[in-house]
């Protein structure tokens, strides 16, 4: 494929990506690019395969059909040791922290298990990371099941975020959160994209935290990418399924 001179190389690639469940398909020859220093955001329904796309990413899950390539190389499900997935930090939907580790361990873990970072700097940083998203070394020496919801969710995100990785994925970031936390964690994930370079890939609900996060915006619907471009021309997008996701998120 030409690229112009000056344009971002590609980080990610989804190549037809098929993936079903039983006699339901999902993903129906899926074809994304995430490009490397920027931030993609991907919308859709529920159910429409937003997640599944970030797991056929991370391993977790392995495409019947087509591939996920990260820096031009096919990523192995289940391969820990994968060099593509080594790069991800990664914010689940349901923020997955083990119940029973302090929730400064859980932010810490990968510093600690695969980083081999010495435990009390491990620590120092969890408790940076946490303080990033506003919340105190008190909530690090909390148990998960003694947060919030929201309290788990920025816990979830500074486990993300941690080890500055490469690449971050993070899968509705800011659902149920309150709207001045979801901007504090919006402009994190922006940060991190501006400062860090990394390539970050969103999956959001939130017309608000779209417009924020986003360099590039993806509409998945019914297994394939609908629609994609630059944020900045979402506005004059005539894709009617694209128009009626973002107006219908104006009023709330
Ligand atoms: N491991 C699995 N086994 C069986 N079906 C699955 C599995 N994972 C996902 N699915 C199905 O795949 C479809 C897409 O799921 P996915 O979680 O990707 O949706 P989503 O777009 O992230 O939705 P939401 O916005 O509600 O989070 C759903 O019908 C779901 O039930
Ligand atoms: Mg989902």
């Amino acid at each position: 494929m030409s690229q112009a001179p000056n344009s971002p190389a590609t980080k990610i690639r989804w190549s037809n990506v098929c993936k079903r469940f039983g006699d339901k398909t999902v993903l129906n020859g899926l074809n994304l690019e995430a490009k490397e220093g920027r931030s993609l955001v991907v919308i859709g329904g529920s159910g429409t395969g937003k997640s599944v796309l970030l797991k056929c990413a991370l391993g977790l899950l392995a495409p019947d059909k087509g591939r996920v390539e990260i820096d031009g190389k096919a990523v192995k499900a289940g391969r820990h040791d994968d060099p593509g997935i080594a790069q991800i930090g990664m914010l689940f939907q349901s923020g997955a922290l083990f119940d029973s580790l302090p929730v400064w361990e859980n932010v810490a873990f990968r510093l600690i298990q695969h980083d081999k970072v010495k435990r009390s700097d491990a620590k120092a940083r969890a408790i940076a990371a946490l303080g990033q998203v506003e919340l105190g070394a008190d909530a690090g020496e909390k148990f998960p099941n003694e947060l919030s919801g929201g309290m788990l969710k920025r816990a979830a995100l500074a486990r993300a975020i941690v080890s500055k990785p490469k690449i971050l994925f993070f899968d509705e970031p800011t659902t149920g959160l309150d709207p001045i936390t979801a901007d504090v964690i919006n402009h994190l994930i922006r940060q991190q994209v501006s400062e860090l370079g990394a390539t970050a890939v969103s999956i959001t609900h939130d017309m608000a935290s779209m417009r924020v996060i986003a360099d590039d915006v993806a509409m998945i619907d019914q297994g394939e990418i609908r629609w994609q471009g630059e944020l900045s021309t979402i506005d004059a997008c005539e894709n009617e399924r694209v128009r009626a996701f973002i107006t219908a998120g104006q009023h709330g």
